[in-house]
């Protein structure tokens, strides 16, 4: 059965002393945003059942709105119910849809997962509860609104810390900030609550409380893992979200037979994929959706970002964007591979090379010192030292093609729109400006000339110290 959720992203960065929303903040280089939204979907909310509620100001979350979410403004910030109801259009439009359960999710507090939506999902339509909240035993529940229970155990409300009794704050049971809720029951409530608390705001924890008088049921799932409800308020709490991310995806890169020997200054992204026996080695950092196979080494000091490495590959020193590398390809040192490269296996890019949306057959070798862009590389292609693919008039960028088995001599400009046919030889220093036949050798460079003794009778010329 579907069902929806709604995320609330209307604060802004202040206690984070950010110029930007604070749900943008980053865990493991993810926005909390994007964490939060990636979680609804590994539940199986598809992103037409997402709404994020955000400020007057939200632009600059628009990059992560994309594929369908949908959205709601909060002008002004009143509460968390008063957040909720400004996507009482959603949840109407959803209920007529058929959908009878909606998630209320912090944007900033990244780690309620998949499996946990989904574990507290059955649990609320086990209970048959009008609303389930997420809880957690914490050591230090500072300032999370605490659960009371009754003398019984059942659970009775959730009380603010601004407004709790010192009694009540020793409570180390929180509410984490995440719900299931009956949409019935959610459009019943909100139009309910009131603001007369510590901070005047419009609760939508005062829903728990209201669900008896409108003969409805409240529940509590306690969170197996308290981490899940670790939110961030302030750079130190974004740090320790940080630390508690790490130790998890590297705890799960260890179980699937990665090596990282030395963790100090490596950050992967919870959604990197690395195969067996595959090495990082320190100073390596993985953004984004990257994918590593098996045997590869990695690093030292190595960005890859949203890119497919093969089996057997070693890249060192080296930063590789929004590409695909095939088996046993080797790069760097010092080497740029920029987005959009398709480079087949067992290719060669060695120091100071810089590729850029171009793509390169099995086994071609650009040994060092090359830029390459816009460019169509065969197969068994020599690349030699400092050659250059002009691509670019200042007004337009054209693409260079060199077919399979050519050897493009060391400082080779090669000027696009321009191609080089199958088992063509390119003499250095040559400057190709029109298409080479195949199998032709191209040369286009003066004839050297010697002046017999000119060296010595300059230096003739100049005075002795
Ligand atoms: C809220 C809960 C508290 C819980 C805590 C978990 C209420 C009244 N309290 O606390 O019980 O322990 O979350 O973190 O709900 N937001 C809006 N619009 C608003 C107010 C908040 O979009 O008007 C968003 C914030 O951007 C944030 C989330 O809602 O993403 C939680 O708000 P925040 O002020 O951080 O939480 P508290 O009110 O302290
Ligand atoms: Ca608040």
């Amino acid at each position: 059965m579907e069902s929806c959720a709604i995320i609330l992203a209307a604060g802004d960065g202040k206690r984070m002393k950010s110029a930007r929303p604070k749900v943008l903040c980053e865990v493991l280089l993810k926005p909390m945003l994007a964490w939060v939204l990636d979680g609804c979907r590994a539940a199986g909310i598809q992103n037409e059942n997402l709404c994020v509620i955000t400020s007057d100001r939200p632009e600059p979350l628009w990059p992560l709105l994309d594929g369908g979410v949908q959205s709601a403004v909060q002008a002004e910030r009143l509460g968390t119910g008063h957040a909720v109801r400004c996507a009482e259009g959603f949840l109407r439009k959803k209920r007529a849809e058929g959908v009878r359960e909606a998630a209320v999710l912090c944007g900033d507090a990244p780690f309620v997962g998949g499996e946990l939506l989904a574990e507290s999902l059955r649990a609320h339509r086990a209970g048959q509860n009008a609303v389930t909240v997420l809880t957690a035993r914490v050591k230090d529940p500072g300032r999370y609104g605490r659960i009371l229970r009754g003398a019984d155990g059942a659970f009775r409300c959730i009380r603010e810390a601004a407004d709790a009794s010192p009694d009540e704050l020793l409570i180390d049971e929180i509410n984490s900030g995440a719900y299931w809720f009956s949409i019935d029951y959610l459009l019943r409530a909100l139009p309910l609550l009131q603001n007369g608390n510590a901070q005047n705001e419009y609760y939508l924890t005062d829903t728990v409380e209201l669900a008896p008088r409108l003969r409805e049921k409240a529940g509590a799932f306690c969170c197996p893992d308290p981490a899940a409800a670790l939110g961030a308020n302030d750079r130190r709490s974004l740090a320790e979200l940080n630390a508690a991310a790490r130790e998890k995806v590297f705890g799960a890169l260890y179980d699937a037979g990665v090596d990282i020997p030395v963790a100090d200054g490596v950050m992967i992204s919870p959604d990197a994929s690395i195969g067996r026996d595959t090495l990082i080695l320190p100073g390596c950092i993985l953004k984004g959706r990257v994918t590593v196979g098996e045997g590869c080494v990695i690093g030292p000091n190595t960005t890859l970002i949203d890119c497919e490495i093969g089996d057997r590959c070693t890249v060192d020193s080296s930063r590789i964007e929004k590409s695909r590398l095939g088996n046993g390809v080797r790069v760097g040192p010092f080497a740029q591979i920029r987005p959009g490269c398709e480079i087949a296996g067992s290719v060669k890019i060695g120091n100071f090379v810089e590729l850029k949306n171009s793509t390169v057959g099995e086994k071609t070798s650009f040994a060092h010192l090359t830029y390459c862009g816009d460019s169509d590389f065969g197969a068994h292609v020599n690349v030699g030292c400092g050659v250059v693919t002009v691509n670019y008039d200042g007004n337009a960028k054209y693409r260079t093609v060199v077919g399979d088995g050519c050897f493009i001599g060391c400082n080779t400009n090669l000027v696009a729109p321009v191609r080089v046919g199958k088992g063509a030889y390119v003499a250095a220093a040559t400057t190709v400006t029109e298409d080479v036949p195949g199998d032709a050798l191209a040369i286009g460079r003066v004839r050297q000339q010697h002046k017999e003794g000119w060296a010595k009778a300059m230096r003739a010329k100049k005075p002795k110290p």
